[in-house]
């Protein structure tokens, strides 16, 4: 019985909001307009060259890119190396397993990252927006919608390097009852308050410590562009399917006119 409505609450938990992974934090808008075909073409060029290194999309084809105006013969020259065929799926060498045991987790397949993620195309926008350094961590970087995150900072020579800047809060009984600037003043405080105060480091915001080869508002583009590229291959009958919800209406509204119309006929002798 347990076991039954934990899967019932599972199974709701889209319906309600909550959901793994999306935490207390707040998530960036990234804006993306799916039907730009420009940024997805951008976005699915960045995830070839500096994504695939490590994850997948193994459950499209090249081949979808023709749908956003691409030929086949641009699939071939920008977006495929080595042997693969514009009619392959998106996969990669490396096995899971053994990135596994290079980065500390696996890099998953992206290929439903957008639909998985509470938040979406946002919460990939934050992310990739949301590196910084880190020396506890074994990457050197930590993220903030990505706690303790396995994979390293890929784009920092386009973003630059983030440093964090830190706030003390101060809980007691589930609640934020102070806050400090500094750690020794929170911890002073914690003293005098003594039993049940908890001190919790939480990233204020970050700070661009050293630039990198693109500004913040190009960079903010680049997370756009793949957040876009990503939204698009988890559900790349989107567009299709509302389009056709139109159609589906129209026709509904026809077959109503049309069975009223033969209901007086048939009805028309009886009264
Ligand atoms: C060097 C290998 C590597 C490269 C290159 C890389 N990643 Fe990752 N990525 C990882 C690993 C490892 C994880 C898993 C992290 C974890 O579970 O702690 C990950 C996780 C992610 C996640 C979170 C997936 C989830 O829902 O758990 C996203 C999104 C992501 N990467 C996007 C990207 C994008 C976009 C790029 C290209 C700009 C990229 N990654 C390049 C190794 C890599």
């Amino acid at each position: 019985m347990k076991k039954l409505i934990a899967v019932i609450t599972l199974a709701l938990m889209p319906l309600t909001g909550m959901s793994a992974g999306g935490g207390g934090v707040q998530l960036q808008k990234a804006n993306i307009d799916l039907s730009n075909e420009a940024a997805i073409q951008r976005g699915a060029k960045l995830f070839v060259n500096y994504c695939m290194g490590c994850h997948s999309a193994q459950y499209v084809r090249y081949k979808l890119f023709t749908k956003v105006g691409l030929t086949e013969d641009d699939i071939k020259d920008n977006l495929i190396f080595a042997d693969a065929k514009v009619g392959d799926l998106m996969k990669i060498a490396m096995p899971e397993a053994e990135a596994g045991s290079w980065f500390g987790a696996p890099a998953p397949d992206l290929t439903l990252t957008a639909r998985i993620r509470h938040g979406g195309p946002d919460w990939i926008y934050s992310y990739l927006k949301g590196f910084y350094v880190d020396p506890s961590r074994p990457m050197g970087v930590n993220n903030t919608v990505f706690p303790n995150v396995g994979m390293p900072h890929v784009l920092w020579d386009m973003q630059g390097i983030q440093n964090p800047v830190y706030r003390y809060e101060v809980h007691h009984d589930g609640h934020t009852v102070a806050e400090f600037d500094t750690e020794a003043a929170a911890d002073a405080y914690v003293k005098e308050q003594g039993e049940g105060f908890r001190l919790e480091r939480v990233v204020d915001r970050l700070e661009l410590s050293q630039p990198g080869s693109l500004t913040a508002a190009e960079y903010d583009q680049v997370s756009r562009d793949l957040a876009t590229f990503l939204t698009y291959i988890s559900e790349p009958m989107k567009l299709e399917r509302q389009s056709m919800g139109v159609w589906v209406i129209l026709f509904l509204l026809v077959f109503t006119v049309l069975a009223y119309l033969m209901k007086k006929e048939w009805w028309k002798d009886i009264h």
